[in-house]
C-alpha cells in the first residue's frame, strides 16, 4: 500500500505532528507537557473534546516560525513515507501568532520554505488551508479570515473551519468565509463528523463551500446524500480517525463505502495520524480489508481527490504525472 501514489486533502499540521518531535522541543523549552503523552509515548486522550484539549497543549511547544519549519518537514517525511505525493495541510493562524497579520506572514513564509525544499527533495507537494477554530468563536475566525485574506495566493489556496462542531452554528462564520471567498480562496469546513446532516446542509448553505470535512454522518438522510452526489460535493473522509474517536464503533460500521456506491465523491485522508495511530497506508489497508477496495479503487481515489485539490491547474498536471507512472 505504501506504493500507492496518494493525494491527501485533510491533514491538520499541529496534528500531525510525531509525539517524539513535540516531546523534544518540550524538553528544550522546558515546557511541562503533562498530561499530553501515555507511557509508551504517544498521545493520550479520552474523548474528542478532550483530544481537542489534548492537541492544543501539545501545540504549546511550537513558539516561533523556524519551530513550524521544524513541524513542516517532519510531517512532510512521514507523509513521503507513506507515498503521498500532493498534500493540503490545515493552518491556524490562531496558534501562529495569535492571528496577527505581521506574524501570521512570517510563520507562513517559514512553512512554505521548508514545504519547497521538501518539494525538492522528497518529492512531495504541499499546499495550505487556514482553518479558523469554532470552538474559540466568530471574532478569533474573522481574524484568521483576515490572515488568510491577506496571504491569498498559489500556496496558500483554501479557508476553513475545525474544532467543535457542537459549538456554535456554521452560520455564525459566514462573515469570515465571505471574506475568504472574496479574496480568491477556496472552502471547505468540517461538518457531519459530530453533528448530524443537518451541520452538512448548514455549512454548504451559510458557508458554501465546496467541500466537507468528513460529512460523513450525511448518510442518515439519504436525501442529503443524493444531493451531494449531484452538486459533485466532496467529502474529505477520514475513516481511521472516526473509528478511533467512536463516531462508528467499527469499521465495518463506517458509511464511506455506502457513500461511494450512492455517487458521492468521496476521498480518504488522516485528520490527524499519530494522535489516531494510523498512517494513509494503514487507511488504504484497512480500507482494502473491510470494502475490498482494490488498487483500481485506490486510483479512483486519488484521482477525485487531485480533481476537488485547491491548487492550481497547472500543479494539478504536474501530480497527475505522478498518478500516471505507477
Ligand atoms: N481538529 C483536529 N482534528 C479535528 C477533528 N477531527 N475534528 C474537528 N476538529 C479537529
Ligand atoms: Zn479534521
Amino acid at each position: 500500500m505504501k506504493e500507492l501514489p496518494k493525494v491527501e486533502l485533510h491533514l491538520h499540521l499541529e496534528g500531525a505532528a510525531p509525539p517524539e518531535l513535540i516531546r523534544r522541543m518540550g524538553q528544550e523549552k522546558s515546557i511541562n507537557l503533562t498530561g499530553v503523552f501515555a507511557e509508551d509515548g504517544t498521545y493520550k486522550y479520552t474523548d474528542f473534546v478532550h483530544f481537542l484539549e489534548v492537541y492544543e497543549a501539545a501545540t504549546q511547544v511550537l513558539k516561533t516560525p523556524d519551530d513550524y519549519a521544524r513541524l513542516t518537514r517532519a510531517v512532510l517525511e512521514e507523509s513521503a513515507e507513506q507515498g503521498v505525493v500532493y498534500c493540503e495541510t490545515f493552518l491556524s493562524p490562531d496558534f501562529c501568532g495569535g492571528s496577527d497579520v505581521g506574524a501570521w506572514r512570517e510563520y507562513l513564509h517559514a512553512m512554505q520554505e521548508a514545504a519547497d525544499r521538501a518539494e525538492r527533495d522528497l518529492g512531495i507537494t504541499l499546499r495550505g488551508i487556514v482553518t479558523c477554530i469554532r470552538h474559540f468563536g466568530p471574532e478569533k475566525a474573522k481574524a484568521s479570515a483576515l490572515c488568510a485574506a491577506e496571504t491569498a495566493g498559489d500556496w496558500l489556496v483554501g479557508f476553513g473551519i475545525a474544532g467543535d462542531e457542537n459549538k456554535g452554528r456554521p452560520g455564525d462564520f459566514a462573515y469570515s468565509f465571505d471574506m475568504a471567498r472574496e479574496a480568491g480562496l477556496r472552502l471547505t469546513a468540517h461538518a457531519g463528523e459530530w453533528g448530524g446532516p443537518q451541520s452538512v446542509r448548514e455549512a454548504l448553505r451559510d458557508l458554501k463551500v465546496e467541500r466537507i470535512g468528513h460529512g460523513v454522518r450525511a448518510i442518515e438522510d439519504l436525501a442529503l446524500v443524493d444531493e451531494l452526489a449531484e452538486n459533485g460535493v466532496v467529502l474529505e473522509v477520514c475513516p481511521g480517525s472516526n473509528v478511533t474517536l467512536g463516531v462508528y464503533s467499527k469499521w465495518s460500521a463506517h458509511p464511506i463505502e455506502r457513500l461511494r456506491e450512492r455517487g458521492v465523491k468521496v476521498t480518504v485522508s488522516t485528520d490527524d495520524p499519530p494522535f489516531f495511530h494510523t498512517t494513509m497506508s494503514r487507511e488504504y489497508e484497512a480500507l482494502n480489508r473491510t470494502f475490498g477496495w482494490d488498487e483500481e479503487i485506490f486510483d479512483q481515489i486519488a484521482r477525485t481527490s487531485l480533481d476537488a485539490a485547491f491548487c492550481d491547474e497547472a500543479t494539478k498536471t504536474r501530480i497527475a504525472k505522478r498518478l500516471e507512472t505507477s
